[in-house]
């Protein structure tokens, strides 16, 4: 069993069936669920609020990854927090005291995560910080897209000052991942598997970390 963590995102299932596709999760032996939350500015999408987060927790014990896609995840990051949330993961990209933001999440007794974009250089002041580094594998707003292989380089550096800075960050790697991406990314450093489209369209495929 490659010993990596799945978290399957809901976005990627029925909005109207959510509580099936839950069920879906909990039966495949994931133990994490993946919230994207948009804003319609950070990204030109809009999909999940804190209410939803409250709802999920009525339903399910499993750990909720919430994945703000927010302009100001200021605003809102404590909402989450208060709807149930495990982990709040916030982008290095927002307009806002990142810094300050993953320190207060953490003082709310939640695991605080950093997202970064494709593109985007992580600043490793921040990477110290965080409980979770999460490396978009591709532009963040939509499930269903293709993994940018050029993301991988990103995973080896991080997962490479993880080790040379003796810090306990997981990497988790977001978007486009499939199965057999997934092995591969789990052979350089990622702990942590986002999949929505892949994971709905057949769980089986990732059994290898699920046995
Ligand atoms: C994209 C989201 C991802 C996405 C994953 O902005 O952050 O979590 O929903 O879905 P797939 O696996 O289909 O790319
Ligand atoms: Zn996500």
């Amino acid at each position: 069993m490659v010993n990596v963590v799945l978290a399957p995102s809901i976005l990627s299932y029925d909005s109207c069936d959510l509580v099936g596709g839950v069920k879906i999760i909990e039966s495949s032996g994931a133990r994490w669920i993946h919230v994207d939350v948009m804003d319609g500015h950070f990204v030109d999408n809009i999909s999940f609020g804190p209410k939803l987060v409250s709802d999920l927790r009525k339903h399910t014990n499993l750990f909720l990854d919430v994945h703000l896609m927010l302009e100001y995840p200021n605003k809102y990051a404590k909402r989450f927090i208060q709807a149930g949330a495990d982990a709040i993961t916030i982008h290095q990209e927002a307009n806002c005291d990142v810094r300050g933001q993953l320190r207060i999440i953490k003082e709310h007794g939640c695991l605080c995560g950093l997202a970064v974009n494709p593109e985007t250089v992580p600043n490793f002041e921040l990477v110290r910080l965080a409980d979770i580094v999460l490396a978009m594998g591709v532009f963040p707003g939509f499930g269903g897209q293709k993994f940018m292989p050029e993301v991988c380089s990103k995973i080896s550096l991080l997962h490479n000052f993880r080790s040379s800075n003796k810090l306990s960050y997981k990497i988790s790697v977001d978007g486009g991942i499939n199965a057999d991406i997934a092995k591969d990314l789990a052979s350089i450093g990622m702990d942590i598997i986002v999949s929505g489209s892949a994971f709905f369209s057949d769980p089986r495929t990732f059994q290898f970390c699920l046995s």
